[in-house]
């Protein structure tokens, strides 16, 4: 290992072989941190080849369990965001695209800090079982086209302590790092193709445009070395997105945009990232064919019919779809007013989400309990004009002081003369 470190200080890229031995002794415990800390920050300074970065990629996602996922029929396509901010498009893309025959086997995360988490919204809808037997999820996605489940405790493990070291070596922000990190995951959840979200922006890892099409570039570069057809969309995350953060309050949006109801931005989201997955499963010719069927599917009810289904086949009170106010259980409701009148120039996602998460609605620690009832809703978004006194936002919460709250939100909606609606798709990458 101390040959290897000093190979990587050096500038010289690292064989199969060597990432091979680096990350199975890592996993078993035979390397240790400090050793691997070095590394990393090797890593970070001296940057990966694609060849590097695909072998590490690998090595990752076989240091545990790899999900078989060939029982089922038809092309596995998997969607992954970066991070977000009220990022609820994978609730409504789950049901969407399986009601027009993209079968979808997913596997996705809870939030931590100021990003939320899909398994945590799922959960806001009573009943709703996340934790699913394999032969139980084979079973779902053959007959329906369409699970969403927690991911298995023993998927991509060198990941798992790999990013607990990253985070206290201040090498979380390497692109290599977290390229591998993110599509060791995608690989070992078997997926055959995969459409990647990369968020930019304030609320976002990746805060400026360049860096964002670097990571995008390497990952789908990676995933087509690994034989994994990847494309990625590069989207906005200086705003959140659509109207709704929380957990019971984006099922709420969710249920909306699938009744084709939807906040402008976030349905435009599901039609760009939608479209793409329809395509990499060849369930249709080219995107605008794949963008009108989901345009029908919503129209003609078959997407939500799906969401219903999936909602009653994991366990969950599926009169939530036609009662969605009853997913509104917060003790008080309270109005943020204007206090000057102009348009929304800025609403700082990260900020946005941080306000959510001191509801309660998102966790500070991973040990933190997740209240479901609480949250934001948006009513106004940048560039919309506003006058004092108008409500910016509503807030859903279980305490009645919320003077800190209200605070941080007032600190991130800047009102100004000129606001700008900021382009929600900044680029599309494909090789
Ligand atoms: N998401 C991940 O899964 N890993 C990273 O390193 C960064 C974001
Ligand atoms: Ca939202």
């Amino acid at each position: 290992m101390v040959d290897l470190i000093e190979k990587k200080r050096d500038g010289q890229p690292l064989t199969k072989e060597e990432i091979q031995f680096i990350i199975s002794g890592y996993t078993d415990g035979s390397i240790p941190d400090y050793q691997m800390s070095a590394l990393l920050m090797a890593i970070y300074y001296q940057d990966m080849t694609d060849a590097e970065i695909t072998e590490l990629t690998l090595a990752m996602a076989h240091s545990g369990e790899v999900i078989d996922l060939s029982a089922l029929k038809g092309i596995k396509v998997d969607k992954h965001s970066t991070g977000g901010v009220g990022d609820t498009t994978t609730l409504i893309l789950a049901p969407l695209v399986a009601s027009v025959g993209v079968t979808v086997a997913k596997m996705s995360g809870r939030g931590l800090g100021h990003t939320g988490g899909t398994l945590d919204k799922l959960e806001a809808i009573p009943g709703f079982q996340v934790e699913v037997a394999d032969e139980e999820f084979v079973r779902l996605v053959n007959e329906s086209n369409v699970a969403v489940i927690g991911q298995s405790g023993n998927l991509a493990p060198a990941d798992k302590k790999l990013y607990a070291l990253r985070d206290v070596t201040a090498t979380v922000s390497s692109i290599p790092l977290i390229a591998s990190s993110i599509m060791s995951k995608k690989i070992a959840a078997g997926a055959d193709a995969i459409v990647l979200d990369v968020t930019t922006g304030e609320g976002a890892f990746m805060k400026n445009l360049e860096d964002a099409r670097r990571l995008a570039h390497t990952m789908v570069r990676i995933g087509k070395l690994a034989n994994r057809q990847t494309m990625a969309v590069i989207s906005d995350m200086s705003q959140p997105l659509g109207e709704a953060i929380g957990n019971g309050i984006e099922v709420i949006e969710a249920i909306e945009t699938l009744r084709g109801e939807g906040p402008e931005d976030l349905v435009e989201m599901v039609y760009a990232l939608g479209s793409q997955m329809v395509v990499l499963a060849q369930k249709a010719p080219d995107l605008e064919t794949a963008r009108q069927m989901l345009q029908d599917a919503l129209e003609s009810g078959a997407a939500l019919a799906k969401f219903r289904e999936m909602i009653r086949n994991q366990g969950g009170d599926d009169s939530v779809i036609d009662h969605p106010e009853k997913l509104l259980t917060a003790k008080y409701t309270m109005e943020l007013p204007a206090k000057s009148t102009g348009v929304v120039k800025q609403i700082v996602a990260d900020e946005v989400g941080v306000a959510a998460m001191l509801l309660g609605a998102g966790r500070k620690t991973k040990e933190d309990d997740i209240d479901f009832g609480v949250g934001i809703k948006l009513h106004k978004k940048v560039g919309m004009p506003v006058t004092a006194g108008e409500s910016l936002l509503t807030i859903y919460a279980n305490q009645e002081d919320i003077e800190e709250v209200k605070d941080l939100l007032y600190a991130n909606i800047e009102i100004g003369t000129l606001g700008e609606e900021p382009a929600l798709i900044h680029d599309i990458i494909t090789e």
